[in-house]
């Protein structure tokens, strides 16, 4: 039973090497990346890391060589990955894959007005289409990512929110990790969906309450409009793009699009997830 992971020198595909690396051979994980270099060390505990680049469909196959569950990891090309996720599909069915899990977002339906979730729905789509057995993990919003929001909030005494009274049912990435590599190296799961969050949905207000524990001081509410807050996010240096990606999640969130809490990651793992509060309080806390 040969193992891969795509996208393995990023965040997410690491942390999923890491869980599957204690339980299975080395040498029947494969680690592909479009830079093998930064995975010497995974290479030195035996792993087999083997270039990959979606861009690169040639690079594919090599890629691909051998191995029965594949992990592929969503790029982060918003907008321009879905060809790239096709060719990855088609790549891994023509190389005898037998089964895919698929890293998604919450809720990919039409009407949910995150602006990743095009991609998302489309590579879900095709792997419908595939040949392959898949299994899709929708990875809820990353808890770490609201450390530098609370600790701004604890420093300023305001948290500007555009997402109203919609809530986020944040999980941490080594939960989503550790729900990938439950079903890599135990199989099952074909044909399932599963939203992979956290142990609650927390609001803007339930973060800035959090702020105000943390900083113990008084943090002010502030409710902005999706425009606000992606200019906002301009002004603090975001790239126009990537604004106005992170600011459609405020749209995703007043529409209740991630406020789903599930029992997967108990269910996949055997371990409770982490909280978000907890995740922040060992960051801003002495
Ligand atoms: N749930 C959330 O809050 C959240 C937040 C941000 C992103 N995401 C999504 O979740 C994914 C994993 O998150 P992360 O934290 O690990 O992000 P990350 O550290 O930024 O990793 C980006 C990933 O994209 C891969 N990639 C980029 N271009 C590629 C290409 N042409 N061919 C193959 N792979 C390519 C990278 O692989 P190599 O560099 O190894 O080739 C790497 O695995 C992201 O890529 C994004 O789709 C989710």
């Amino acid at each position: 039973m040969t193992i891969a992971i795509t996208g393995a020198s990023g965040a997410l595909g690491r942390a999923s090497a890491d869980f599957v690396l204690q339980t299975v051979d080395p040498r029947e994980v494969v680690l592909t990346t479009r830079r093998p270099e930064a995975l010497a060390d995974l290479a030195a505990r035996g792993a087999q890391v083997r270039r990959a680049d979606f861009t690169d469909p040639g690079t594919l196959a090599t890629a691909f060589e051998g191995v029965d569950r594949l992990l592929l990891i969503s790029t982060d090309a918003v907008g321009a990955r879905l060809d790239q996720q096709r060719a990855a599909i088609s790549a891994a069915a023509d190389a005898g894959v037998r089964h895919i899990v698929y890293t998604s977002v919450p809720e990919p339906v039409p009407a949910n007005p995150a602006l990743v979730v095009a991609d998302h729905a489309g590579t879900e789509q095709a792997l419908r289409d595939s040949e392959v057995a898949w299994t899709v993990l929708r990875n809820n919003l990353y808890a770490h990512m609201q450390v530098p929001t609370i600790g701004q909030a604890v420093a300023s005494g305001r948290l500007v929110t555009s997402g109203g009274a919609g809530a986020t049912a944040y999980v941490t990435r080594e939960d989503c990790a550790a729900a990938a590599a439950a079903i890599l190296t135990r199989g099952g799961h074909e044909g399932r969906a599963y939203d992979i969050t956290g142990p609650e949905a927390l609001s803007a207000a339930d973060l800035a309450a959090l702020a105000r524990e943390i900083g113990g001081r008084d943090v002010e509410l502030v409710e902005v409009d999706d425009a606000a807050f992606g200019t906002g996010l301009r002004a603090a240096g975001l790239p126009d793009h990537i604004a106005e990606v992170v600011a459609s999640f405020g749209a995703a969130t007043r529409g209740g699009f991630l406020a789903q809490v599930s029992s997967a990651v108990a269910d996949l793992t055997g371990r409770k997830p982490t909280a978000l509060a907890d995740v922040v309080r060992a960051a801003l806390q002495p």
